[in-house]
């Protein structure tokens, strides 16, 4: 599939090795130098991930094979870092392995962050149906009536798109603007606040005509997202970053999530997991550096598609959020979130146009979701800095519904792979976290 977002980040020099750095921002679409047992870092923590029991403290456990398994991936696709998450039965196991920074000794922990690229998009089109049950929207409202400020620059062939096609990604809008690296370098500018980026993103999208006549082709497009953004802040008074922090990290007790780089005290530190990108000629990982600290993600403006970063534990309340939400009723527990109900969880998690024009695209949900087969939802994402890649399965009952995620902090078609790869192994039960 092509790029969603692609871009050079201009011209940096890494320690005189390579003197240009080529960097193919893709929020996800889609779209070691630490030797083997000297000290490589690892933990197993297990906490109950019920969203209604307080944080646990993790208590440490041995999964040694899990370990293993880990650990020889980290090694055969070149990774810095690898981090599992796994939940069962409302229990939630993390293992890791590797090191936050290539070359230097500070070891990935389970609380460290990660960027989740574009497993953003789910949260963003969740929050979006929070707006909606609370009847500010419906996924029927269209982009004209929801954006009637841009009426003046709006084609006409944009007017009848709706807010579930953008979720969907079925408008017809695709990322071309971001070619322009003029454009892009503004988006970056700090003094540039993120939702007026993303209403200069607006206007560049929606003055051109769609590409596909809306609702009929799917484009994997990370301006959908941004469009979702823009529309919630405008019409409520806060931004979509405070929108997040009020109605999902906090209520939802995600502790740590926020938004862009991981956090670093300074942009030598190493308190989190660095970003790097394979050597285009060993494929090693290459810590990515040498620049300021905001250019170590994409800009500010597109958070809605893909600038979140959370703690595993935290991340996994998301995920918990989306398994209790459609099993609430016949599990007993009531969801306070928002009252969304069953359904409403059901239209994030259903196709929306099985018969679409790509395979790929009739797998998309308004939820910011692929499904696999009936039961299985998954994402991937990537900054092309980092990359990430998670499942949803959605049993019978909570109880036999279960979630599952991998990380790494490096970006590239490899580490994609990589991330893939240890899903679909905790799928079959190759890596099962639970196995002592
Ligand atoms: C991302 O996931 C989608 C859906 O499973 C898949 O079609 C695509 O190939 C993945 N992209 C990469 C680079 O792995
Ligand atoms: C969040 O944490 C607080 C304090 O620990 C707790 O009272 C609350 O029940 C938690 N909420 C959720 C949704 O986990
Ligand atoms: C799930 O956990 C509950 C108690 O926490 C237990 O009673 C039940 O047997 C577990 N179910 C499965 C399938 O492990
Ligand atoms: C992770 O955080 C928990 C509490 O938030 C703490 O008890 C634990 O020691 C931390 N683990 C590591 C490895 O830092
Ligand atoms: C690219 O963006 C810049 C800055 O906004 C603008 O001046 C220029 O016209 C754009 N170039 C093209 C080819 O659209
Ligand atoms: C992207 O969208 C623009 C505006 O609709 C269109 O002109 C262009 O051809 C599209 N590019 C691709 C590769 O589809
Ligand atoms: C936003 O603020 C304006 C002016 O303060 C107010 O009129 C409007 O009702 C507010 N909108 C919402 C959704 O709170
Ligand atoms: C790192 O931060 C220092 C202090 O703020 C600053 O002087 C320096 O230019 C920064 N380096 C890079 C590469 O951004
Ligand atoms: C859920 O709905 C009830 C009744 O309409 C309302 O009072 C309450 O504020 C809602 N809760 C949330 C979290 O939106
Ligand atoms: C779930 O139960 C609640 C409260 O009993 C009810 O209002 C809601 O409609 C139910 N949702 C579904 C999808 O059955
Ligand atoms: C958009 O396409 C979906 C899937 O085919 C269909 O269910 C829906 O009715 C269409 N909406 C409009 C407004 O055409």
């Amino acid at each position: 599939m092509a790029d969603a977002t692609a871009k050079e980040r201009g011209e940096a020099k890494r320690g005189g090795k390579i003197s240009k750095i080529w960097i193919w921002s893709i929020i996800g679409l889609f779209c070691a130098s630490i030797a083997l047992g000297a000290g490589l870092g690892f933990g197993l923590t297990r906490n109950k991930d019920k969203s209604a029991e307080s944080e646990s403290s993790p208590s440490s456990q041995s999964s040694s094979q899990s370990l293993e398994t880990i650990e020889s991936m980290r090694a055969q696709y070149n990774l810095p870092g690898y981090a599992v998450g796994q939940s069962r039965n409302g229990t939630f196991l993390s293992l890791v392995t590797g090191v936050r920074k290539e070359g230097a000794a500070p070891l990935i922990t389970p609380n460290d962050t990660f960027h989740i690229g574009s497993l953003t998009k789910a949260m963003t089109a969740t929050l979006l149906a929070s707006f909606i049950r609370e009847g500010l929207f419906s996924w029927d409202t269209t982009i004209a009536d929801a954006l009637p400020e841009l009426s003046s620059v709006m084609d006409p062939g944009h007017r009848d798109t709706t807010l579930a096609m953008l979720t969907s990604q079925f408008s017809g809008i695709n990322d071309t603007w971001s070619s322009n690296l003029t454009f892009l370098e503004e988006m970056y500018n700090p003094a540039l606040a993120p939702s007026d980026g993303r209403l200069e993103v607006a206007r560049r999208v929606l003055s051109q005509p769609p590409a596909s006549t809306p609702n009929t082709t799917w484009t994997y497009a990370n301006s959908n997202y941004v469009l979702v953004g823009l529309i919630l802040e405008l019409r409520t008074n806060a931004t979509w970053e405070e929108q997040m922090q009020s109605r999902l990290f906090a209520p939802l007790n995600m502790t740590g999530c926020g938004f862009g780089p991981n956090p670093e005290a300074l942009n030598t530190s190493i308190d989190n997991p660095w970003p790097h990108i394979p050597d285009p000629n060993t494929g090693r990982p290459v810590p990515f550096e040498g620049v300021e600290l905001r250019y170590r993600d994409n800009p500010p403006p597109l958070g809605p598609a893909g600038t979140v970063h959370c703690p595993m534990q935290s991340y996994a309340k998301f995920l918990r959020l989306h398994i209790d939400g459609i099993h609430q009723n016949a599990s007993g527990a009531s969801l306070p979130w928002y009252n969304l109900t069953t359904s409403d969880f059901q239209f994030l998690h259903t196709r929306w146009n099985p018969a679409a024009n790509s395979e790929t695209g009739s797998r998309y949900t308004p939820g910011g979701f692929w499904t696999r087969g009936t039961m299985i939802l998954e994402h991937n994402g990537s900054n092309n800095l980092n990359a990430g890649h998670v499942y949803i399965l959605i049993g019978d009952s909570a109880e036999y519904s279960t979630f599952g995620f991998t990380f790494t902090n490096v970006g590239g078609d490899r580490s994609l792979l990589a991330v893939l790869t240890g899903v679909d192994q905790m799928l079959r039960g190759d890596l099962d976290l639970f196995k002592q």
